[in-house]
């Protein structure tokens, strides 16, 4: 996610922007740039790539002042260039933003038609002329800044410096964090708090609709309604390097937590929520071929792999396509059998994994169309293919993947929907119930993220296994697999995923009280069955793990623990199906003493084959 550092006051501006932007570094980023008021004028520097750029340009050009803002910029929307980088500035204003504006497009059209000239190609560009409007039309800079964003949709953190009163920050913040800190004759402005902590521990955490205006003496909060507020300060009492994870002991951790919310920002701008449709402009280029298909493939490594297996599932239900999950390593040396009716589908988070990068390439020779679902702007696989779904889960820093997957499993569902609606193969009610789940998954996820406690101890029974089995069915076996990965690749502890229905064909003579199982068990039409392996398992000793509806009794009967998941519709149960499973792992791997966030061995993205 961007990094937003904003301050007044009276130290050397330059140094506190630079400062700040490092201490976000750890939030992934591709440009930089910083704005500050020399006491003439505005002056800008921005650079593309890492702060060492952005602090050598600064370096050579110093600029001198005492109010400014900067920001580093995770792409979302245009390339990765020094054009895109923010500030952004129009006329005489600068602006820095996080956050997606889901109606960038009608706003630049009806700006341009107004004479404005964009430089560059991103949504946050928009924000800026809007704000130079209002400002023009002789608002104030907080109105013109609350104006600004009441013709916008979708989520935002912004800070604002204008050349006509550069006496004052101004900020807002809807969906996207946005802190206050509180200093002596100084205010500071930061998306998050290990930019500013070193300045200052007393903050306030804005609230969704709030616009504040900084000045070096004072701090006036406007919320949404037009009200004066006042905000409770908070003392922070974490150390700097706890900060960076937002209190959380991993990364890891904190991109478990935050899935809810990175759901809610991949499904933004996508579900038309008057007709309970599902619109992907992205695969504008696609839509052409969608009644001719004959068929998919998957290629992917890993989790992307899983996510792949978990899609098949959703996509041959609802679009009724035939579905090739293939690991990509195999695919490449396999001499498929493809043509134009195929499309082909890379799956990766990273966007740079080698295996997959060859897989694609391999479909594009036997002349596949080609997509990616991708979640970093720009990466090769997204230079490589057709058309992108990007997933918005922000850049995931711990190497085992949990954001990233989930992200990936609802723009799966996502691409299922829009494929069925063009081929008309779904039913209205199972649209609208399946994009009605989709929508509920954040409270959901919240209310299971409660269980984290409950789920460290039932890991900590378990933490000293030699090795487990996973158990699943359906668009289940993809999450016992999974669980399976997560388990192994950050506690060292071997584990298996197989599909349930398969246990009596083998595995079923490894059960004995020192093999723990886990079944994942929701309430789905598979359910009976998967009870019946379940009571399998403990029929020979074997010690059962389920994830399943608590409300679903025979399960605390058969099982010695029950890691809660709450019901939903079928193609969307497997997207919290996992996140019991991630919790549990996280915590023997926590308990054992392992490295989580950068286990033994693993890369974050397998660039060599
Ligand atoms: C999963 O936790 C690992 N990080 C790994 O399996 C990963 O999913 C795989 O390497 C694929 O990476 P990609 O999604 O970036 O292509």
């Amino acid at each position: 996610m961007c990094g937003i550092v904003g301050y007044v006051g009276e130290l050397a501006c330059g140094e506190v922007l630079l400062d700040g932007l490092s201490r976000l570094e750890y939030r992934g980023y591709d440009s930089a740039g910083i704005a500050i008021w020399d006491g003439e004028s505005i002056r800008r520097v921005r650079a593309e790539g890492k702060l060492f750029n952005l602090d050598r340009r600064f370096r050579e050009n110093p600029i001198e002042g005492s109010i400014g803002i900067g920001h580093t910029r995770w792409a979302t929307h245009g390339a990765p260039v020094e054009r895109n980088a923010h500030p952004h500035r129009v006329d005489d204003v600068v602006l820095v933003h996080n956050g997606i504006i889901e109606n960038h497009t009608a706003l630049r059209q009806e700006l341009e038609a107004e004479g404005r000239v964009f430089e560059s190609d991103t949504d946050t560009e928009v924000l800026a002329h809007l704000v130079a409007r209002e400002r023009a039309a002789g608002h104030d800079l907080l109105h013109a800044v609350r104006r600004a964003t009441g013709h916008v949709r979708g989520s935002w953190a912004v800070v604002v410096l204008d050349a006509h009163s550069p006496d004052e920050l101004v900020a807002a913040r809807h969906a996207s964090p946005l802190v206050i800190g509180l200093g002596s004759g100084e205010n500071f402005a930061a998306s998050d708090v290990p930019a500013i902590l070193r300045h200052t521990r007393r903050m306030i955490f804005l609230e969704d609709g709030d616009t504040v205006r900084l000045t070096r003496t004072a701090v006036e909060i406007t919320a949404e309604d037009g009200s004066r507020v006042e905000r409770t300060p908070k003392a922070i009492t974490w150390d700097p390097v706890a900060a960076e994870k937002q209190g959380y002991k991993h990364f890891m951790l904190k991109e478990i937590h935050e899935q809810g919310d990175r759901i809610v920002d991949t499904l933004r701008g996508r579900i038309l929520l008057d007709e309970d449709e599902v619109t992907l402009p992205s695969l504008a280029t696609l839509e052409g071929i969608v009644p001719s298909l004959r068929r998919i493939v998957i290629l992917a490594c890993g989790t992307s792999w899983h996510a792949g297996l978990v899609g098949r599932y959703a996509i041959g239900g609802l679009a009724r396509l035939p579905v090739e999950v293939e690991l990509a390593s195999e695919f490449r040396y396999r001499n498929p059998v493809m043509d134009g009716e195929t499309l082909a589908i890379a799956i990766s988070q990273s966007g740079e994994t080698a295996d997959t990068l060859a897989a694609i390439e391999e479909a594009k020779r036997l002349g596949a169309r080609t997509m990616t679902i991708c979640n970093v702007m720009e990466s090769s696989m997204t230079r490589a293919v057709e058309a992108t779904l990007y997933t918005h889960a922000g850049p995931e820093i711990g190497v085992a993947s949990t954001k990233a997957y989930t992200t990936q499993l609802s723009a799966l569902l996502l691409l299922a929907l829009w494929l069925g609606q063009l081929r008309g193969t779904i039913p209205a009610a199972e649209r609208q119930a399946t994009i009605r789940s989709l929508r509920a998954l954040p409270r959901q996820i919240e209310e299971m993220l409660g269980d984290e406690a409950l789920i460290r101890e039932v890991g900590r029974e378990y933490m000293h296994a030699r090795s487990m089995l996973f158990l699943g069915r359906g668009n289940e076996f993809p999450t016992a697999l999974e669980g399976a990965l997560k388990l192994k690749e950050i506690s060292y502890i071997h584990a298996e995923g197989y599909a349930a229905g398969e246990m009596k064909h083998g595995p079923i003579a490894l059960i004995d009280e020192e093999l723990p199982v886990v079944v994942v068990a929701p309430r789905n039409r598979l359910l009976e069955k998967t009870m019946s392996n379940l009571e399998e398992v403990r029929a020979r000793g074997g010690r059962v793990i389920a994830v399943g509806d608590r409300s679903v009794s025979e399960l605390e009967r058969h099982a010695d623990h029950v890691l809660h998941v709450p019901s939903t519709t079928e193609w969307v149960q497997p997207i919290l199906s996992v996140i019991p499973l991630q919790l549990f792992a996280y915590a023997i791997a926590d308990l054992r003493g392992t490295d989580v966030d950068q286990p033994r061995n693993l890369a974050k993205s397998v660039t060599v084959e």
